[in-house]
């Protein structure tokens, strides 16, 4: 009943408000990204993020990570740029200053180094989206987002967003527009509970709902995939509201046309997920 009241994002809403690329943009007009996440032995999801982000329209992407951990991705990357966060000699607070949006927490595992890299992103005044493992640590900073000078973007599944506000992924799961709604409102974040229906939240309780995508979703790997889609499209023109929305909607349309066409849910991996953001966007440019 709750979702009757929820504006469904539509692909005549996506069509609308997804921004086209003009005749004379440049690289620099679409934004600077930057992905920090990966560990040693969760190399891919970075890898991921990075792919999806580069297919998604970012002008120019950096990923940060360690040093065991970039040549794996540079070697499968070849558009980006690379940042080695454990290099001792490393400014993190000054490097970060050149981007537009990072996002953090991918495949980052939980490490000092890392709970580190959080908290000067969440001091900087940049836009950031956090995810898997930066989730994790942001618990002990919530109380400081409603401070934060650009936006906050949270991308929890039902089990990270019981983490963060002490409940049983039941109640989430039983409760998602109301958890939601308080969580975004209380810490003025931007929310994208994900799920077979993901809904975003903004920071004043506007919601939209998401019913693209299937089960073939269902693997590990398909939500760096989002977050990459989600900061590439954050750098674009056009409302954040909007741009949440259409990046969840190219997501789980991906993962449609690629079973439409010859994968089965059965079968889907993340990077085929990938590899059909290209029909994915044609169909909605
Ligand atoms: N129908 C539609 N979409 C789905 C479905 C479904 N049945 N199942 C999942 N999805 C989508 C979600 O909406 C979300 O966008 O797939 C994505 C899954 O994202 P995550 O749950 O973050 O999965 P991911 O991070 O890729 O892999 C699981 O999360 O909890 C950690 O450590 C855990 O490594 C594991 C990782
Ligand atoms: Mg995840």
């Amino acid at each position: 009943l709750e979702a009757c009241k929820t504006d469904v994002w539509t692909l005549d809403k996506v069509k609308q408000t997804l921004p086209k690329r003009d005749k004379h943009s440049h690289k620099g007009s679409h934004g600077r990204g930057l992905v920090i996440g990966g560990h040693k032995e969760m190399p891919g999801a970075v890898r991921l993020t990075a792919t999806a982000a580069l297919r998604s329209g970012v002008g120019l992407l950096t990923v940060g990570s360690t040093s065991d951990v970039l040549p794996i991705v540079a070697s499968a990357v070849t558009e980006a740029t690379y940042m080695d966060l454990t290099d001792p000699k490393l400014d993190f607070e000054s490097r970060i200053q050149p981007f537009d949006a990072i996002a953090i927490g991918m495949g980052m595992g939980r490490s000092d180094l890392s709970r580190q890299w959080l908290d000067a992103v969440i001091e900087s005044d940049k836009p950031i989206i956090i995810d898997a493992d930066g989730l994790y640590f942001l618990k002990s900073h919530l109380a400081k987002l409603a401070e934060r000078k650009a936006p906050t973007i949270l991308t929890p599944h039902p089990g990270e967003m019981a983490m963060l506000i002490d409940q049983t992924i039941q109640y989430v799961k039983n409760n998602p527009f109301e958890v939601a709604k308080d969580f975004a409102k209380n810490y003025q974040v931007y929310l994208v509970l994900k799920g077979a229906y993901t809904i975003v939240t903004c920071p004043n309780g506007e919601q939209t709902i998401n019913t693209t995508g299937n089960p073939g979703l269902a693997k590990g790997g398909s939500g760096d995939c989002l977050a990459g889609i989600i900061l590439a499209q954050i750098m674009q023109k056009g409302s954040l509201k909007s741009s949440l929305a259409n990046a969840c909607y190219i997501h789980g349309l991906a993962a449609d046309l690629a079973i439409e066409d010859h994968h089965s849910t059965t079968d889907l991996l993340a990077t085929d997920l990938i590899n059909f953001l290209p029909d994915a966007f044609r169909k909605c440019l």
